[in-house]
């Protein structure tokens, strides 16, 4: 828990009832001018302005303990509770100076929105103030699938949005859009051997990874999702298409190519797989990071270089090397794309290096209907870097989609 600054307010005669006491609107106002008045006594008034968002309150929950009187200065404390990708939940408690009597607390959720009134991540600003992330609200549940159990979040009601994450990552890799998407149902899987799933020695293929994604639908009792598969993910995206076209609803594919690999590629493959055995996955993070982000989010964002390096020390060896073979084997998905009938994205960093915009631009180009989204100052981790702007590209799509 966080505590804000503790501040001093007084009741004025304009807030009391007939009788004298401080009414209930006024108290609820007190507690927001103390919200304000921590916050220029900390990071400043300005801080939800100067990052471009706003705070909103969804949710708020008051209890009326004891009277106060005009004149009477209270002391009210703020603590946040909670904190999300997008909302927090702040309590507070004001109590009377001269006796420490509590006159109310409450309960408050927030949620932070953009210009255009939509949630949007927590500014790296605001949520340095609000605290570190609360991750209990949130945990996995376990799904059994052959030989494997996966961890997967799953968020919401609505549609449902399945998210393929890609190599060398985890399913954290989506969560500002798992955060943000709050009209959809978001599932969002560690695949085998990444995150919190189990990794087995050996069986990896493309193939395996749809097969797993579509035991998840039916533990979960979901028919037919939106998948959206990043790199790595978009690769299983085709597979599903080729294997399990009934359960595709529309695709996103992010930073990601239909064409195989290469001949030197898949050599490359093969060495990065005897390091992360000999090595470990730590190792093999840092060798591939010089290429995975734009230009200005190591100095800016160093927050995404560790998110980053998480996710690729969570995965294990032998899940490591399984998933470098898996995409080395992979199929040439270039046929597929002009027989793709489902509601189709394509989203790319505009400095993507591993799957550079022409490729992006030209696999839009071949699949009947597709539309492109470019994501400035996004490196091949879109998602990440630029979250709002990639959350507002599916949002858009999603929409368009009901
Ligand atoms: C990924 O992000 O999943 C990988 O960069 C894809 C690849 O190496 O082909």
């Amino acid at each position: 828990m966080t505590a804000l600054p503790t501040v001093e307010l007084t009741v004025y005669p304009y807030e009391c009832d007939g009788f004298g006491h401080l009414n209930h609107a006024s108290a609820l106002a007190l507690f927001e001018r103390a919200r304000w008045e921590s916050l220029a006594r900390g990071p400043g008034m300005d801080l939800f302005h100067r990052a471009g968002v706003a705070p909103v309150v969804r949710k708020a929950t008051v209890d009326y303990r004891a009277a106060a009187f005009p004149g009477d200065a209270l002391r009210v404390e703020t603590v946040i509770t909670h904190r999300g990708t997008t909302s927090w939940t702040a309590r507070q408690s004001a109590q009377r100076a001269r006796d420490g009597v509590v006159i109310a607390e409450a309960e408050i959720v927030f949620v932070c929105v953009d210009r255009a009134g939509r949630p949007a991540p927590l500014p790296e600003e605001v949520a340095r103030v609000l605290g570190p992330r609360s991750t209990a609200a949130h945990e996995a549940q376990r799904i059994g699938v052959a030989g494997a159990e996966l961890a997967v979040e799953v968020r919401g009601e609505g549609a449902p949005v399945l998210f393929a994450h890609g190599f060398p990552f985890d399913r954290t890799v989506w969560r500002h859009q798992v955060a943000a998407l709050s009209r959809w149902k978001r599932i969002a899987p560690d695949l085998r051997g990444a995150g919190e799933s189990t990794a087995p020695a050996d069986g990896y293929s493309i193939a395996r990874y749809a097969d797993d994604l579509v035991a998840v639908l039916d533990a979960l009792g979901v028919r037919r999702a939106v998948v959206c598969g990043l790199s790595m993910g978009g690769y299983i995206v085709f597979e599903l298409l080729r294997r399990h076209s009934e359960r595709v609803r529309a695709v996103v594919l992010c930073g990601t190519r239909p064409q195989p690999d290469s001949e030197a590629a898949r050599r490359a493959r093969d060495e990065l797989a005897a390091l992360a055995l000999e090595r470990g996955s730590a190792a093999v993070g840092e060798r591939l990071l010089p290429q995975l982000l734009a230009s200005a989010t190591a100095a800016e964002q160093p927050e995404v270089v560790q998110q980053y390096r998480d996710m690729a020390q969570r995965m294990s060896g032998p899940g490591m090397a399984g998933a470098l073979r898996a995409m080395r084997d992979r199929p040439d998905s270039t046929p597929l794309l002009s027989q793709i009938r489902v509601p189709t994205l394509v989203i790319v960093g505009s400095e993507d290096q591993v799957s550079p915009p022409e490729v992006a631009e030209a696999m839009a180009g071949a699949i009947p209907g597709a539309r492109l989204a470019v994501i400035p100052a996004a490196g091949h981790l879109a998602p990440l870097e630029q979250p709002l702007a990639t959350s507002c590209a599916l949002a858009d799509f999603l929409d368009a989609l009901s």
